[in-house]
This record gives C-alpha cells, sequence and structure tokens, in this order.
C-alpha cells in the first residue's frame, strides 16, 4: 500500500507512513513523544547489540545466564510434545538455549513482525535441532493470531516472551498482550517471562547510562531516522541523551532533550521546543515477581514459578492459564 503523507510531495511505503504518522502524532503533543519500535532501524538493532555487551548492561548477561544454568528446573514446566511460541523471535538466541534445556518440545514457532527475518532466523535454526518442527509466523505479537495446525494440535502449548521487552509495554498494554497471548495459545497454556527487576537506582541508572557511551547513540539515532526517512532537520549536537528510573513509576525513562529554543522540520511538519524540552523516547518498566503476577492474575494467569539470578537483577516468570480458562 503507498500512502501519501500530509504536505509531501512524493509518496511513502506503508512503513514510512506509518512511522511518519507516528511522529507527527508524538511531536505534536503537550509532552513530545516517538514509540521505542522506532530504535530498531539497522544501525539501533546493531547499537542495542553493543549496548548488551558492555559491563553496566546487565539485564541480557542475567537473563541468559539463568536459562543456562536453571534451564532444566524451567524445562519442568514443558509437556512432552508441546509447542513452543515465542513473542517477538528477533534473533532467536534465548530460545536456543531453552530448547536445548527441554527436548521434549516437538514444535517452535518464533513469531516476529518482521517476515523476511523470522523465516531466514528459523531456517538457521532448524538444523540445529533435527527433531524439532520450526513454523515461523509473520504477525504482530500483540494482537491475536493464528497458531499453525501442529502447534494447535500439539498436547500443549507454551508462550516465551523473553528480553523484558515486556517492560517496554506501558502496564495496560501488558496486560493486553496477556490477554491476547492467552486467546492464542488457548486454556490450559503455560508462559514463561523475562522480565527485569525493581533494584536500587544507583544499577539501574548505570545500565542505560553506559560509559562508552552507546545508550546516548542508540537514543539520538532515533533523531538521524527521523532525518533519512522523513526528511528531519534535526540537529543532533542541540539535543542530549537522558536516562533516568523514576522510582515512582517503578521504570526507566529514556528522553532526548533540546539544549536550546528551536524549530525542526520533520515529516512535513514544523515543530517547536523550548530550551530544555524533552521527546520521550522509551520506558522501560521494572517489576517484583508480586507486581507481575497481580497484572497477569487480572487477565486470567496464575503464577507458576520465579527463577533469577543470585543477585536477584533480572527474573524468569512463569504463569499457566487453568484448564477450564474461558479464553
Ligand atoms: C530491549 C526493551 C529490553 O528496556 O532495557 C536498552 C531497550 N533501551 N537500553 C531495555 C534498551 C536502552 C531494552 N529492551
Amino acid at each position: 500500500m503507498v500512502a501519501l503523507a500530509r504536505t509531501q510531495s512524493f509518496a511513502y511505503d506503508a512503513e514510512t507512513s506509518a512511522f511518519a504518522a507516528d511522529v507527527i502524532t508524538g511531536l505534536s503533543a503537550q509532552r513530545k513523544r516517538v514509540p521505542p519500535k522506532y530504535f530498531y532501524d539497522e544501525k539501533g538493532s546493531e547499537l542495542f547489540e553493543r549496548i548488551t555487551e558492555q559491563p553496566e548492561y546487565y539485564p541480557t548477561r542475567c537473563e541468559m545466564s539463568i536459562l543456562r544454568e536453571q534451564g532444566a528446573d524451567i524445562a519442568k514446566l514443558i509437556a512432552p510434545g508441546a509447542a513452543l511460541t515465542e513473542f517477538g523471535s528477533g534473533s532467536n538466541q534465548k530460545a536456543r538455549i531453552l530448547l536445548a534445556a527441554a527436548p521434549q518440545l516437538a514444535v517452535y514457532v518464533p513469531v516476529d513482525i518482521c517476515g523476511p527475518m523470522v523465516e531466514q532466523e528459523a531456517a538457521e535454526l532448524a538444523p540445529d535441532f533435527p527433531a524439532l518442527k520450526v513454523l515461523p509466523v509473520a504477525a504482530d505479537f500483540t494482537q491475536t493470531f493464528a497458531l499453525p495446525q501442529e502447534a494447535a494440535d500439539a498436547p500443549a502449548r507454551v508462550g516465551f516472551f523473553p528480553g523484558s521487552t515486556i517492560g517496554n509495554l506501558e502496564p495496560h498494554e501488558a496486560a493486553s498482550f496477556l490477554r491476547n497471548a492467552a486467546k492464542t495459545l488457548g486454556s490450559g497454556a503455560r508462559m514463561i517471562i523475562g522480565a527485569d527487576l525493581v533494584k536500587d537506582s544507583e544499577t539501574l541508572n548505570a545500565a542505560y547510562n553506559d560509559a562508552a557511551g552507546f545508550t546516548e547513540k542508540f537514543n539520538l539515532n532515533l533523531l538521524t531516522r527521523i532525518n533519512r526517512e522523513l526528511g528531519g532537520t534535526f540537529d543532533l549536537s542541540t539535543f542530549e541523551h537522558h536516562a533516568f528510573y523514576n522510582r515512582e513509576r517503578q521504570r526507566i525513562e529514556m528522553h532526548l532533550a533540546s539544549t536550546r529554543r528551536q524549530k525542526v522540520k520533520a515529516a512535513g511538519e514544523t515543530f517547536e521546543f523550548r530550551a530544555g524540552e524533552t521527546i520521550h523516547t522509551e520506558n522501560s518498566y521494572k517489576h517484583t515477581p508480586d507486581s507481575l503476577a497481580a497484572l497477569a492474575r487480572g487477565v486470567g494467569w496464575e503464577p507458576a514459578g520465579v527463577w533469577t539470578d543470585a543477585e536477584r537483577r533480572f527474573s524468569i516468570q512463569a504463569f499457566s492459564l487453568p484448564k477450564t480458562a474461558k479464553v
């Protein structure tokens, strides 16, 4: 589908039109914002990989070590012949660890909005798990979608949502995700979620302000992307990376702060910034076992297990839907 963006004399493709619409809405708001999903262009994905290698950024390392060291215990939740569905599978890196720990799995369904990537990653994974049926699905995992027949017919279904991606969702969005996942997986399903934990602000603030500056680059790259794809005029030397823990709301907030009063064009519109005014670019919610359980219970999922690293920095939390649940 090709749509014409407002006041623009050229056509954007569907994806760029959606980006333009979100940027126009977000920068026209009282409190300026851009959704965090737009961080992940090619450069942004590469910068996120660099972030995960920084000594201050503990979540990825912690989650992988929990899966490696406690995978066998987590895998006890998975019935023989079950189908594992991963929501937002990306590189399958974490699924590989769980799949290795749960040889009783018969089917793996990686789900990602990026069709070519989900196909490619599935093709690379399949030969390493010859006994497993790998059935990639291109879909928006925040909505309901149909499972492939073999997964729907399997004796049990388990969802997998690693990476603390749930932290990017507002609490009402996280609830809606879990409600939709219940519909997709059906009654009797289980769900394994990676969630970052509430902790001291020093550790949290350091993780989002790494000394090498990769998080700053990752945040600012959003403006580079707007400049390139939406004809933006952002001068990156006049915006600063701000990231801080908001204890009251249990979240890291990332912003881009204008160092001066200025006008910037993007997507065919002009936006005014006051000195110090920010664009809110991300929330990364931190959970406790209780806060996530309360959220999940509200939409029918019962807590079924919690695993953490020794320092209780990160958690893998499991939930189950009663066999009698109406979904
Ligand atoms: C990919 C959403 C889990 O919230 O920690 C890392 C993204 N932002 N540094 C996170 C991110 C800044 C990350 N998630």
